[in-house]
C-alpha cells in the first residue's frame, strides 16, 4: 500500500504564501506517494485548482461542523464543501479538543457527517482515549476511517514519540478500528521520518509541511 502524507497547514498562511507553496511544490507533484493537503478553508479553491489533474494529490479540510446545513452561523458543514473536491477531513485533532473543547461525542458526530457525505475522516487520537473515542462511533463506520496516532507531547514540540511506542499504538488502534490505515503525527521532519514510515501507513505533518521543499523532502525519504 502507498504511504499517505498529510500536510496540515493548521491556521497558517496568506493567499500569497499558498501561491508560493504551490509553485514550489510543482516539481514534486508527480511523485508516487499519496499526498493530502489540508489548507485553511479560504484556500480550498486555490489548492483544488492547482491539484485538479493530479491523481495522487487530494484535498482535506481540518474540521467540519457537527451539524448538517442550516442555521449555524460561522460553521462549515459538509454540504458547503460540495464541488470543492474535498476527499478527507481531519477530525478530532488535539488542538480542536484542547482549545475548542471538542468532546469524543462531537468528534463522533463529525465522523458521521463526513462519512454520510462521502468524505473520509482522518480521526486523530492519543493513546489514552482510543477506546473511548471508538465506542462513540457507529461500529459499522469504524473501518471506514483513517486514524492518526498523535501523542500530545509530540505535537509541535520536537519531542517525537519513540518508534517502539508508535509500533505498539498502531497495533492497538488496528485492533480497535479494524484494518484501517493508521498514521503517525507529531514532530515529523525529514531527518526523523524514515523509521516511522516503516511502522505506520503514513504521516500527519504540521510544522514540516509549511515549507514545500521540506515537505517534498519527507516524500522522498522512503
Ligand atoms: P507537528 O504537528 O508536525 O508540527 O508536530 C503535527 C500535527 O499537529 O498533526
Amino acid at each position: 500500500m502507498k504511504k499517505l502524507f498529510i500536510a496540515n497547514w493548521k491556521s497558517n498562511k496568506t493567499q500569497e504564501e499558498v501561491d508560493i507553496w504551490l509553485e514550489s511544490f510543482k516539481p514534486y507533484m508527480d511523485l508516487e506517494q499519496e499526498v493530502i493537503i489540508a489548507p485553511p478553508y479560504p484556500f480550498l479553491s486555490l489548492v483544488a485548482e492547482k491539484i485538479k489533474d493530479k491523481e495522487n494529490i487530494s484535498l482535506a479540510v481540518q474540521n467540519l461542523s457537527t451539524y448538517p446545513a442550516g442555521s449555524y452561523t460561522g460553521e462549515v458543514c459538509v454540504r458547503n464543501l460540495d464541488g470543492f473536491g474535498v476527499k478527507y477531513a481531519i477530525l478530532g485533532h488535539s488542538e480542536r479538543r484542547r482549545y475548542f473543547k471538542e468532546s469524543h461525542q462531537d468528534v463522533a458526530n463529525k465522523i458521521f457527517q463526513a462519512l454520510n457525505n462521502g468524505i473520509v475522516p482522518v480521526v486523530c487520537v492519543d493513546q489514552n482515549y482510543i477506546e473511548d473515542q471508538a465506542q462513540l462511533i457507529y461500529s459499522e463506520l469504524l473501518s471506514k476511517c483513517i486514524v492518526a496516532y498523535e501523542p500530545l507531547a509530540a505535537i509541535g514540540t520536537g519531542e517525537i514519540a519513540p518508534v517502539k511506542n508508535v509500533t505498539k499504538v498502531v497495533k492497538e488502534i488496528k485492533s480497535v478500528f479494524g484494518k484501517v490505515p493508521v498514521l503517525y503525527g507529531g514532530s515529523i521532519s525529514p531527518e526523523n521520518i524514515a523509521p516511522y514510515l516503516k511502522v505506520s501507513d503514513g504521516v500527519l505533518v504540521g510544522g514540516a509541511s509549511l515549507n514545500a521543499e521540506v515537505f517534498a523532502d519527507l516524500l522522498q525519504s522512503e
